[in-house]
């Protein structure tokens, strides 16, 4: 039966007072009808069936109480139409006939009434389960939607950063998760499935394996954070760099047993820091060369006081020679006079062209004092021009450095430059100080010190920064060359002002940094 109809079929009884009574009436009517026909084809005396049925029916369709008036009505009917010669003694059983059969439908129709209400009631609830799991359908759809789209969002942002992320096992070092793009980095197919740990190792470029390997042990043997950079080798040859991090999982009884992490490829990054460290050094060998250019005019005059004495000292030698009696002693020492001059002569100009040099950079084991002197040397005649007295004050137990003797010329270069251009048209005391000194663990310090206009007000920690300058003609790199100079053997360079005038710049240089 269908809900409607149900509906409907509940809903009788009390749609209408009148139909229900009314039905008492007919279906009585009804039943005394029939019982007339049938008395017309001689057929036996059936009211009593005929008013039961009416009765059942009243009371069924109609409810408790036009049914009771079914009841009556067919005790009256009978009584008065169909017996009524009867006796009082029948009468009363008749009637208790009736009686006993309205309690009978009043009861079956209450519980009628109340399957009715009941299953109502569960229908309701069966309805309301049903919303409730359909809402839920519901709810549950949007979170695998929402679901579905932030991990295509994931993707993307994965895709884009060249990231991959990675979940691994400790023991056996299977891959619990590799995302897409951690395959497509790494070079594998995602349709064989996850590699093994061998596969996966096998990745990494041969020389940086044990590297990583290493860090690897590490992470596991103290349960900590890695993070490694590393290059892998694809089968087609190519090669990309690699910078991972990694994290330790620990199970429930606080085990290790994961390591959860990502993997980016930085090849790009790595790319352009060469190209850019490539400008850079092409940048300090142009401002070495213009700096050389402008400098040309004194080294000429370095040059030239050698070769006058290996003039003077050859003549010398000529004279010894061409005496009456030639003497060799006198003459020996004068030709090795004439050597030394000589020597000093190629020595200058050998020091030019290294300073003219491109090339890669070359480490070796260098003394700071001597690069101090050359430096000293060679820009005497530019301080003279300006009355400035140089002075070094070199400390004699100092360290050797590993480093770039022509890089650190430079470094040199630029701050005496600097310290003499702050000074040159300044009034009051002219000192340039070069000091050099022993530092912490085994390194060095110099110390560059004038007696000039000091440090541009307010733009102090900007001196260091590319193109900063005060000067007319100046670049602005030669700080910043000198600081990444530094930097790139493992030291540190700063400025600082001095009371009362003028700056000082420091740097350091650790003894054996490679
Ligand atoms: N010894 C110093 N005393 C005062 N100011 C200084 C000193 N050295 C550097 N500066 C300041 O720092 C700025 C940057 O110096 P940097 O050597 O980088 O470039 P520059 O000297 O201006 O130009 P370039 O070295 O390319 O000729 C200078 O313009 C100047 O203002
Ligand atoms: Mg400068």
């Amino acid at each position: 039966m269908g809900n409607s109809d149900k509906a409907k079929w509940i809903a009788w009884p009390a749609a209408s007072v009148s139909m229900r009574y009314g039905l008492a009436l007919v279906s009585v009517a009804v039943a005394a009808g029939l019982t007339q026909l049938f008395l017309y084809f001689h057929l036996p005396l059936a009211f009593n069936a005929f008013a039961l049925s009416a009765i059942a029916m009243t009371f069924w369709f109609g409810g408790t109480k036009p049914g009771i008036l079914a009841a009556v009505l067919s005790a009256l009917v009978r009584s008065y139409v169909f017996d009524p010669e009867i006796n009082s003694i029948s009468r009363v059983l008749y009637d208790l006939v009736f009686l006993v059969f309205a309690l009978l439908m009043t009861g079956v129709t209450r519980a009628r009434d109340e399957l009715e209400v009941r299953v109502a009631e569960r229908t309701a609830e069966l309805t309301r389960a049903n919303e409730d799991l359909s809402r839920e359908i519901g709810e549950r759809k949007r979170a695998e939607e929402s679901l579905r789209r932030s991990e295509a969002y994931l993707a993307e942002a994965q895709r884009v950063t060249r990231t991959g992320s990675w979940v691994w096992e400790v023991a056996g070092g299977d891959a619990v998760h590799l995302s897409e793009e951690w395959y497509r980095i790494y070079g594998f197919d995602p349709e064989q499935g996850a590699p093994s740990w061998e596969q996966r190792l096998q990745r990494i470029h041969p020389e940086d394996r044990a590297k990583w390997q290493e860090e690897i042990d590490r992470a596991i043997r103290e349960t900590s954070d890695y993070e490694a950079g590393f290059r892998i080798l694809l089968p087609d040859g190519a090669v990309k760099h690699i910078s991972t991090v990694g994290h330790p999982v620990l199970n429930a009884s606080g085990n290790l047993f994961q390591f959860v992490g990502s993997s980016t490829d930085i090849t790009q990054r790595k790319q352009a820091e060469e190209a850019l460290r490539e400008a850079q050094a092409d940048l300090a060998r142009i401002s070495r060369v213009t700096r050389m250019g402008e400098l040309t005019a004194s080294l000429a005059h370095e040059v030239n006081q050698p070769i006058a004495a290996a003039i003077t000292d050859a003549n010398t030698c000529l004279r010894w020679l061409t005496r009456e009696e030639p003497d060799l002693g006198e003459a020996r020492e004068a030709a090795s006079r004439v050597v030394k001059d000589a020597a000093r002569a190629s020595e200058i100009i050998n020091h030019i062209r290294s300073l003219f040099k491109k090339g890669p950079s070359e480490r070796e084991l260098v003394n700071v004092n001597e690069i101090i002197r050359g430096m000293i040397d060679l820009l005497r005649s530019e301080a003279t021009r300006y009355s400035i007295s140089m002075r070094a004050e070199l400390s004699e137990d100092l360290p050797r450095i590993l480093g770039d003797r022509v890089q650190l010329q430079q470094v040199l270069m630029n701050l005496m430059i600097n310290g003499i251009e702050a000074m040159k048209d300044s009034d009051g005391p002219r000192d340039l100080v070069i000091r050099s000194q022993g530092a912490e663990e085994d390194g060095l310090m110099v110390t560059v010190r004038d007696t000039g206009v000091g440090l541009p007000p307010k733009q102090a920690d900007q001196i260091f920064a590319s193109f900063f300058t005060t000067k007319p003609g100046g670049t602005g790199m030669g700080l910043r060359i000198s600081r990444s100079i530094v930097e790139s053997h493992g030291g540190r360079l700063w400025a600082a002002a001095n009371s009362p005038r003028g700056a000082s710049f420091h740097l350091t240089l650790p003894s054996t940094h490679e």
